[in-house]
């Protein structure tokens, strides 16, 4: 989508489609205003009967007489109070409007930013990721209706800027959003894909193709390399599938040589059907999005990359179905993670960590600065944080105050949970070094402290996105299936560090 950013009347600029922010209970600003006068009055006629309150998430569709103003339709769009904003309020103004945009079949559209204390860049920057993701339509795999309008899909907009918004600043934050949009867009269609499709033969080929159009590196391990590595608790987890498991690993390198990495991780389990510790059948079809995680790591690098942040970056995606048969690991079965410590394996649908274990330890070789992993791990943190918040477990305090920040400033929020020792105990296991269960209390808690035995002397955040990286799509900007959580928080906390880096380097 192009998007651009310009000062201009809200009531002559033409548009198919024009999206204006109402306010609740305040004065409206001068570009509601102007777009009354040129209706000859009609909107605040609307305000007056009550048909038209500003409340945050109300929509009204307004069609103006012929030749009164540039836009053809308008779309009130409820935001609030004015004291409230945030720039997740316009990201989600901006969702509206895009999918009005769909309904309309309008290509092309115009927002009016409202003046408010948000900084325009960050208004912008969250007006254009709404958009973009609004926009987004996984419908490669439905068959066209022949009888319905073609659709129409949504490649231009224009951010119609206030009074004193920095024209500069404002294009940056559009700029900056559609580049993040977009990469949370790979990440959707990567987890809505199903798992017949998205293999991790099918991510690794995707982050070649990243690597190839944005001028990363890519290696890839398969079977051979991870032997050779001795990943045996991702070779463990890979044995019940005809699939080959895949360790995916991506670097940008925009920092000064030599200087350690930030790692960013991801789980890649594409299809988790329990293995021989079964799922139940009901829902299982969801396990396709059991890779969402190392999906959200796949965009985050593809936008890190293609924003050119200037610090190093590595991306580390570890990619198996976990099914049953024959060959599949056992319950009870002992196998050796690559960090040298056993693990018995308990249940097999805990796979997951398995898989991540490997990952985290090869990671060492990056000397990471710090370490971030996101996965769709335990059940048990849908029960705790249902679907509105990532829960979030660490071995630093700083680092996990960088991850909330990070949430909170994207709107993908995120909150912690205790790590407490005694939870560890759960995780011993009386035939080997651990075990891979702790049971149910606490089972999130328990997973962060399977992770954190493989965690070498870098500060390490994990995130359990098993609430968040998919869903009903009740939010505007979004639609049912894959959400792209992690991959704002993760670009965000990259972007966050990159600007502090910047800031405390010599001149
Ligand atoms: N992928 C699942 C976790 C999951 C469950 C994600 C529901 C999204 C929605 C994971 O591999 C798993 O099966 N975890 C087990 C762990 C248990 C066996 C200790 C779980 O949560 O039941
Ligand atoms: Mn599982
Ligand atoms: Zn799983």
């Amino acid at each position: 989508m192009k998007i651009s950013a310009l000062r201009a009347d809200v009531a002559r600029h033409p548009a198919p489609l024009l999206a204006l922010p109402v306010l609740q209970g305040d004065t409206q600003d001068a570009a509601f205003v102007s777009l009354d006068e040129a209706m000859g009055g009609q909107l605040a006629a609307l305000l007056a009967r009550g048909d038209l309150r500003g409340t945050f998430g109300e929509t009204v569709v307004v069609f103006p007489a012929a030749g009164t103003t540039g836009a053809k339709r308008v779309l009130l769009v409820g935001v609030g109070k004015g004291a409230d904003l945030t720039p997740e309020r316009l990201r989600r103004a901006a969702g509206s409007a895009a999918k009005q945009a769909a309904k309309s079949r309008a290509a092309s559209l115009a927002f009016a930013l409202p003046a408010s204390a948000v900084p325009a860049r960050d208004a912008a920057r969250a007006v254009a990721e709404g958009l973009v993701l609004g926009a987004y339509d996984f419908r490669e795999w439905k068959s066209e209706d022949p009888a319905a309008p073609a659709r129409v899909a949504l490649d231009e907009a224009v951010l119609l800027l206030p009074e004193g918004a920095d024209q500069g600043e404002s294009a940056e934050g559009a700029r900056v959003g559609e580049i993040v949009a977009r990469a949370e867009n790979l990440a959707r269609t990567l987890g809505n894909l199903p798992g017949n499709v998205a293999t991790p033969t099918y991510l690794a080929e995707t982050a070649e193709r990243i690597a190839g159009e944005t001028g990363m590196s890519v290696t890839i391990l398969g079977p051979e390399e991870m032997r050779a590595e001795r990943m045996d608790a991702l070779l463990a987890v890979a044995q019940g599938s005809a699939q080959e498991p895949r360790l995916i690993v991506l670097e940008h390198r925009g920092g000064a040589e030599g200087e350690k990495p930030l790692v960013l991780v991801g789980k890649g389990l594409t299809f988790d059907a329990g293995g021989i510790s079964i799922k139940p059948a009901q829902g299982m079809e969801d396990m396709k999005f059991d890779m969402c995680g190392g999906a959200g790591t796949l965009g985050a690098m593809q936008a890190i990359a293609e924003l050119g942040l200037p610090i190093n970056v590595v991306g580390i995606v570890p990619s198996s179905e976990n099914l049953l048969g024959s060959k599949a690991m056992k319950p009870g079965d002992i196998v050796r993670g690559r960090g040298g410590k056993t693990i018995e394996i308990v249940n097999t649908d805990a796979e997951g960590r398995l898989i991540l274990v490997d990952a985290i330890s090869y990671a060492s070789r990056f000397e990471p600065a710090a370490m971030l992993d996101a996965a769709t791990l335990t059940g048990a943190c849908v029960i705790a944080l249902g679907h509105a918040a990532t829960g979030v477990m660490g071995n630093d305090q700083a680092l996990l105050d960088e991850v909330v920040a990070a949430g909170e400033a994207t709107g993908e929020r995120c909150w912690p949970l205790p790590m407490f020792d005694d939870y560890r105990e759960q995780i011993k296991s009386d035939y080997a070094d651990i075990k891979n269960s702790g049971g149910r209390p606490a089972g999130t808690i328990t997973a962060a402290w399977f992770l954190r035995e493989f965690v070498g002397e870098w500060p390490w955040v994990h995130l359990d996105v098993a609430g968040t990286a998919y869903g009903d799509g009740k939010i505007s900007y979004l639609s049912k299936g894959s959400t792209g959580v992690p991959t704002r928080i993760f670009v965000e906390w990259v972007m966050a560090r990159a600007a502090r880096r910047e800031a405390s380097a010599p001149a």
